[in-house]
């Protein structure tokens, strides 16, 4: 699963959710949830009927089968449970024609047997007579997030009605996690909320003098029944309690139409969900469906100057220097600089400084910047030394949005929307390639030169002026590659021509390698060796130091062997400490309240990555959707990958940039937590039930800290101060809204909805 994700609908369709209401005591189901059986080995004999699976152990269908005891390598399992399948069911049922064997998510790829027979296989059904074949597990991309749902008609002989009846999964996994595992399998007929679809289109409204308008479609797919119900829109504040809106609506949907709901409601700038409900007769399941509403605390920024952050920036002696001073404000806008180190110069309408320092030091530089309502200044650190990466690298990166369907074109297009957005100004740098711009490993064409010089797919055909295009906006440019002879991807990589890359890379005018194990594990016998770990990051090391550039080293091998604890040793900036991230609350809470253990080794220099950022529209492929993140959820991602100090490197199409999603990443207060040049990570200091405080030491004396909501329910909280060692009497400063909340003493109360969170800076009074 770490290896490519799965494209996802551009459209959120909702149908998929279907919760058991009010059971009518009639079987509408048979529950799959338990006694399935395993093995971990690959032989179609697995699938027959009559194959005596007694020494099978038992395996669980809620988590994958590596955290069962079984490796997260590649290779095969299979899956056996033995059910009777009651003729009740076909009779109770509203829709009459066929059976539905619901199997929940399957990590990589599956085929599935009903008795010895082929039923279906990748997320489709197979026509009867299909015979199984190896081809299944040789697909581009991995089917890991899908839901497996296979029909029978009623009346297929391979059904055993009344009778035992054998399932069997077999499961190909090409790495990491892998096997049968969101838990919730059972067989059932379909009822008439299958045909129900409910297009929401999250985070789409439209808002008008401060009403919210939201459109949502109900569309009926069936061809020959209406559908009859009710659905009840109800919008609620989450922290008042308030009911914004509700409403009842009839639902009376011919064969192959739709109907259209609009609806509006206030604005508060508060936790606000909208829930849909649609109820049909007795015993049939209601669709149920709930989002949250996009609200904006970032205050509107200021037409007047206002220098933002980095505010500490690092190069070594006679590299080529390159810093883009972060300002937001009308343009034009003129900057100055007063005791810019030799060898550097300002150009003064862009705020570019460029050029080479020939001599080591550490330089206080007073920058001004200047347009016709007003000028701010501020003190530009530069330190000429050993470090680069002195504050954790901030940009963007092709995988969370273009996955393998990157582009030179969508590289540059990110680059341009980093100037044109405004999001250069508050310090957003690096725009990286990820995998995707190599040679496939299985395409005829030759994949280095004659002299063994890297070549680029065609979806690249200029990598230098590519270099060159994001240097001349200021920005920096970022590449990918594997120590292995392949990338994750399937792509050409470094294995060999370590050396000869990292020269390829500095002559492209490559600021940022990140560096991906994948194909590498095979060669190693443990992937979990920090012996075996250390060789090939240490050779990438020694070829980037003989660059005649500076290169942010990325290290990507999902926290194997303890990265941390070696990483900077390898020369790396940054590692990552987990696998993947996605865009779904448990994911991204999973990885970021789980950093603790790495906390102590980050620091100006070497920063731990809980991987990169899943807000806006994102897609791993061609087709974007919009985050499944809540408006919550992604303040929370924000807020703590800032006091992570982790590096934020934005996964989402900047063509298609929201209000909500660039305010979110345009607060200057809330990146400097993340910038403060002190480079603590946060740690947790309290843990109570769903509450969570992180607290981070900053620069300036003062402490940042996120309360954090884990819970599912709004949750007023009352935080002893003493417990976290403020002893006085402090101001405490609420950073997304940019507002000094006041004078606290013994203790501070803030209410935060499902999943949110409370993020503010503390500062300590006499
Ligand atoms: C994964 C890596 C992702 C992405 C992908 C590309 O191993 O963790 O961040 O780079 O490979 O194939």
């Amino acid at each position: 699963m770490i290896y490519r994700i799965q494209i996802f609908a551009f459209i959120v369709t909702l149908s998929i959710i279907f919760l058991c209401l009010g059971q009518t005591g009639e079987k509408s189901l048979v529950e799959l949830k338990s006694d399935w059986k395993f093995i971990n080995k690959d032989n179609l004999e697995f699938a027959r009927p009559d194959y005596n699976d007694a020494n099978w152990k038992s395996i669980r269908v809620d988590k994958t089968w590596d955290k069962q005891g079984y490796s997260r390598n590649e290779g095969f399992g299979w899956y056996r449970i033995k059910v009777v399948i009651p003729s009740s069911l076909k009779e109770n049922a509203f829709l009459k024609d066929s059976l539905i064997f619901h199997l929940g998510k399957i990590d990589d790829f599956d085929q599935v047997f009903l008795n010895g027979f082929l039923i279906g296989e990748n997320c489709k059904n197979v026509h009867s007579g299909s015979k199984p074949s190896n081809a299944f597990k040789n697909l581009e991309n991995s089917y890991w997030n899908e839901e497996r749902n296979y029909s029978l008609s009623v009346n297929d002989p391979r059904i055993k009605w009344d009778q035992e009846n054998v399932l069997a999964i077999r499961v190909y996994n090409w790495g990491g996690p892998g096997g049968v595992y969101s838990g919730d399998l059972y067989i059932s007929m379909p009822d008439i909320s299958k045909y129900l679809e409910l297009e929401i289109k999250p985070g789409i409204f439209t808002t008008h003098k401060q009403m919210i308008n939201k459109k949502i479609l109900l569309k009926n797919k069936a061809s020959k029944y209406t559908i009859d119900g009710t659905l009840e829109v109800t919008v609620k504040n989450n922290i008042t309690g308030n009911k914004l809106f509700t409403k009842n609506y009839s639902l009376h949907i011919k064969p192959k139409k739709q109907m259209e709901i609009a609806f509006d409601f206030p604005e508060t700038k508060q936790s606000t969900t909208i829930k849909y409900e649609v109820n049909f007769d007795k015993g049939i399941r209601s669709i149920k469906y709930k989002e949250g509403v996009p609200y904006i605390l970032t205050p509107p920024k200021k037409p007047q100057p206002q220098i933002n952050y980095p505010r500490v920036y690092g190069e070594r002696v006679g590299k080529p220097f390159l810093f883009r001073i972060p300002a937001s404000g009308k343009r034009p806008m003129k900057f100055s600089a007063q005791g810019l180190p030799t060898g550097l110069t300002l150009d003064t309408e862009t705020g570019i400084i460029s050029g080479k320092v020939m001599q080591k030091g550490t330089y206080d530089v007073k920058i001004t910047a200047q347009n016709e309502l007003g000028k701010d200044q501020k003190t530009l650190r530069i330190v000429i030394g050993d470090q680069i990466a002195l504050t954790p690298p901030m940009g963007w990166n092709s995988w969370n949005v273009w996955g393998l369907s990157v582009t030179q074109d969508r590289v540059y297009a990110a680059a341009k929307a980093f100037v044109e957005k405004g999001l250069a100004d508050h310090g957003w740098s690096y725009v990286n390639i990820d995998d995707g711009w190599e040679i496939y490993g299985e395409s005829k064409e030759p994949k280095r030169k004659p002299n063994g010089e890297i070549r680029t797919n065609k979806k690249f055909p200029d990598m230098k002026k590519l270099g060159d295009d994001i240097h001349a906006l200021g920005l920096k440019f970022g590449i990918y590659s594997s120590p292995g002879p392949l990338t994750c991807g399937g792509y050409t990589a470094s294995y060999g021509h370590e050396f000869q890359d990292a020269q390829t890379f500095a002559k492209w005018g490559v600021d940022f390698l990140k560096y991906d194990l994948c194909s590498y594990r095979k060669m190693m016998k443990d992937m979990h060796s920090v012996d075996e770990l250390i060789p090939p990051y240490q050779k990438m090391n020694k070829a980037l130091q003989k660059v005649n550039r500076d290169i942010v080293y990325s290290l990507c091998e999902y926290g194997l062997g303890k990265v941390w604890e070696w990483g900077a040793k390898v020369g790396g900036n940054l590692w990552r400490t987990t696998g993947d991230i996605w865009d779904s609350w448990d994911r991204m809470a999973s990885i970021g309240f789980n950093q603790e253990q790495a906390a102590p080794y980050a620091g100006p220099g070497h920063w731990n990555d809980p991987d990169m950022l899943v807000v806006g529209w994102v897609g791993w492929g061609e087709n974007l959707h919009y985050t499944k993140l809540t408006p919550d959820e992604q303040y929370t991602h924000i807020s703590l990958w800032a006091l992570l100090s982790a590096p934020l490197l934005i996964g989402c199409d900047l063509q298609r940039l929201d209000d909500f999603t660039l305010n979110l990443l345009t607060n200057d207060e809330v990146l400097a937590i993340d910038q403060d040049p002190l480079g603590k990570q946060a740690i947790p200091v309290i843990k109570d039930g769903d509450i969570q405080v992180y607290k981070k030491e900053l620069a300036d004396g003062c402490i940042a800290m996120g309360i954090f909501n884990l819970g599912k329910s709004t949750t007023k909280y009352t935080l002893n101060l003493r417990k976290i060692g403020i002893e006085q009497k402090c101001k405490i400063r609420d950073l997304w809204r940019q507002q000094d909340l006041g004078i606290f003493g013994a203790t501070f109360t803030t209410i935060i909805p499902e999943h949110g969170v409370t993020l503010v800076k503390i500062f300590k009074t006499k």
